[in-house]
């Protein structure tokens, strides 16, 4: 098992369930509300953990009444919290969900008061200690700060990084990066109606070096790797929360990278551990759903 840092946000999600999603300007009742730690690279880190990896977070927090909702679930979990950088000032970054029983989507509003991760902090990390450190593509100027320097003085570490929103910049990110994770929003973005289409457009030769993968909702996932595409089909469940499902891909991806060099088995077990993930409330994996995904390895 390896030791893994993850880089990014963790924030708190207030989760409100409803039957069906509202119109504009309709007064509804909520059936459930839940309040639970999110933030993508604490969330992939929170995955990681239960599938046997040492993990450690890093991003920013302040210390006001929201601020344990965090820190329990990561004490929980077994996440590391050691290099988190507490502010004095600011609110933990807050989102409001509404989760649909109907389709099972979640639609975020999300609120930030909260200067990000910065490189001064990073620096002070001893990386050596780690054998994957893995990136969220936001707060896009310090972070290829961060993953420049990791990459320049550790160049044997593999570097993951996921670009989930089209960031002014983010494209910048892939140069140092080992591993990239693109969403479907992103490729999108860039006028791309299939993973395979948006892969393939990587077709320089410091590409050919790195490991690229797309997730496409129900169309499944796409790796390039060596100019050869690999494709895995959508694994159908009956969904009832689909949030954070993408970063629950992003840590299958990750661990099972560490593990073996299959891209085809990587992308089929992202997949799984996803779509396991969508049926139930919570990134909690139970030991069942962790000795499955070993077993089918
Ligand atoms: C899910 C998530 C939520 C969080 C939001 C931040 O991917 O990480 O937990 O509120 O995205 O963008």
């Amino acid at each position: 098992m390896a030791k893994i840092l993850c880089v990014g946000i963790a924030t708190v999600d207030i989760v409100n369930e409803v039957a069906m999603y509202p119109t504009e300007d309709d007064e509804i009742r909520i059936v459930t509300q839940d309040k639970r730690r999110g933030g993508n690279a604490a969330n992939t880190a929170v995955i990681l953990s239960q599938l046997g990896h040492e993990c450690y977070w890093a991003g920013t927090l302040v210390k006001e009444i929201d601020c344990h909702i965090i820190l329990d679930d990561f004490k929980r979990y077994q996440v590391n919290d050691q290099f988190c950088h507490f502010l004095e000032q600011g609110k933990v970054p807050t989102s409001y969900i509404v989760l649909s029983q109907a389709t099972a989507s979640r639609t975020i509003s999300h609120f930030r008061d909260l200067p990000e991760y910065d490189f001064s902090e990073f620096k002070k990390i001893p990386l050596e200690a780690f054998e994957h450190i893995h990136f969220e593509g936001r707060n896009i100027d310090q972070s290829l700060k961060m993953m420049h320097y990791a990459k320049y003085n550790y160049p044997k570490k593999m570097l993951s990084v996921e670009l989930e929103k089209p960031r002014k910049g983010s494209e910048q990110l892939i140069d140092n990066a080992d591993i990239i994770i693109f969403s479907k929003n992103y490729a999108r973005q860039y006028g791309f109606d299939s993973a395979q289409a948006f892969l393939q457009s990587f077709n320089d030769e410091q590409s050919t070096h790195k490991i690229l993968i797309c997730a496409w909702g129900d169309s499944g996932a796409v790796a390039l790797v060596k100019r050869i595409i690999y494709h895995q089909e959508a694994i159908k469940v009956n969904a009832v929360d689909t949030l954070g499902a993408g970063d629950v891909f992003n840590a299958g991806i990750i661990d099972q990278l560490l593990t073996h060099n299959n891209i085809s088995l990587c992308l089929k077990h992202a997949c799984q551990l996803a779509a396991m993930q969508c049926t139930k409330k919570g990134l909690n994996l139970e030991p069942m759903d962790v000795k499955e995904h070993y077993e089918t390895r």
